[in-house]
């Protein structure tokens, strides 16, 4: 599949992460977007989103030690930033994992919707500071918003790819998750917002064990530019874990509302992924392919079904995720980060199954 050369295409929004009323479209030219550019020079960046950033990381502390990250209470937990060496280059295949082409646009259609999704997370959170009375929630949330700011750039650069590739019908697909997420902002409350956040990091809670356990059968021999984008993603996710909860918790409370927010957000982000999964399976000729149909319905019954577990105990009264044991590979992982992190933008996914990163 080649590059689209012309014409100029819109493939994103500048967001912004502070909530301010600049103009949120951008075209440009695909053949302009070097993947390998600093973050900071893709046109999906706000300026203004990078000074405040840095200040917050640098309140923070961002120097913490490999051991402080295999303490399970997340408060104790300093959450690092890491700008991890990704390089998505126009060879990267949409169809990234050979043997399972509906496995790879199910991923690829859930990371469509993370430049929408996580800076909506952001500036839930960044609002939520000013009611957060506890100094260590408030520096876990800043934590969390560079951790969550880190995440969408780096898929906002994959996701370029897929478009690039010829994956044009994603365009409305983000266009329509841009106004839902600006219609929660602009008309749903803060404290739904607040619920949806914490909903869906319940639910990455559970897809993070999900993709670590089973990470051989999922990522193995694939594309390991894209299975260590994924992986990368959800440690942090998992090391996240309690941030959302605590500030919804410490803001508004209540029970009821709070499982509210783990279905809406966990079903809401299932619509989008199945709309973007399904226009890259129809164009690719796969959806209309019973085999294919019947390999992707065999990997959405494998979600639910190691989900479900997850789902269950995000929905529990005394439910906390600091009770959930990290997995071992997620440890590890942190702790190798320290001294090699080039190797874990490049994981080998010929030896996904063993024991270490
Ligand atoms: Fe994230
Ligand atoms: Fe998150």
């Amino acid at each position: 599949m080649g590059l689209i050369s012309n014409p100029p295409i819109l493939v994103g929004w500048k967001t912004t992460i502070l909530g301010g009323d600049s103009p949120l479209v951008a075209i440009y030219y695909p053949q302009q977007v070097h993947t390998t550019d600093p973050v900071e020079c893709l046109p999906v960046l706000g300026e203004a989103y990078w000074s405040t950033l840095e200040n917050d990381m640098t309140n923070n502390d961002t120097h913490s030690t490999a051991s402080d990250h295999a303490r399970l209470n997340p408060s104790q937990v300093d959450l690092v930033a890491r700008k991890m060496p990704f390089e998505f280059s126009d060879d990267i295949d949409p169809q990234w994992n050979k043997q399972k082409p509906e496995w790879s646009h199910m991923v690829n259609g859930a990371s469509l919707a993370m430049p929408f999704l996580e800076p909506f997370l952001i500036r839930t959170l960044r609002k939520s500071l000013s009611q957060i009375e506890s100094t260590q929630l408030t520096q876990d949330v800043k934590g969390y918003i560079a951790q969550e700011g880190q995440h969408f750039q780096q898929h906002r650069k994959f996701n370029d790819t897929l478009i690039q590739h010829g994956h044009v019908d994603l365009i409305a697909i983000e266009q329509q998750m841009k106004k839902e997420f600006d219609d929660f902002e602009k008309k749903r409350s803060q404290k739904f917002n607040l619920a949806y956040a914490a909903g869906f990091e319940s639910m990455a809670l559970g897809i993070g064990h999900w993709l670590i356990e089973d990470r051989e059968f999922l990522f193995g021999n694939s594309d390991s530019r894209v299975a260590s984008l994924v992986l990368w993603h959800f440690v942090e996710e998992i090391e996240h874990k309690n941030v959302a909860i605590d500030a919804y918790n410490a803001v508004y409370g209540g029970y009821f509302y709070r499982v509210y927010g783990v279905f809406y957000a966990t079903m809401h982000v299932i619509k989008h992924t199945r709309k973007a999964y399904k226009a890259m399976l129809t164009k690719d000729g796969l959806w209309s392919k019973l085999s294919s149909r019947w390999k992707l319905q065999k990997m959405i019954l494998r979600f639910y079904w190691k989900m479900i577990p997850h789902v269950w105990e995000a929905c529990l009264p005394n439910h906390h995720p600091s009770k959930i044991n990290d997995p071992k590979w997620c440890l590890d992982w942190l702790k190798k980060y320290e001294s090699d992190h080039h190797s874990l933008a490049l994981l080998d996914t010929g030896n996904m199954g063993s024991k270490y990163p």
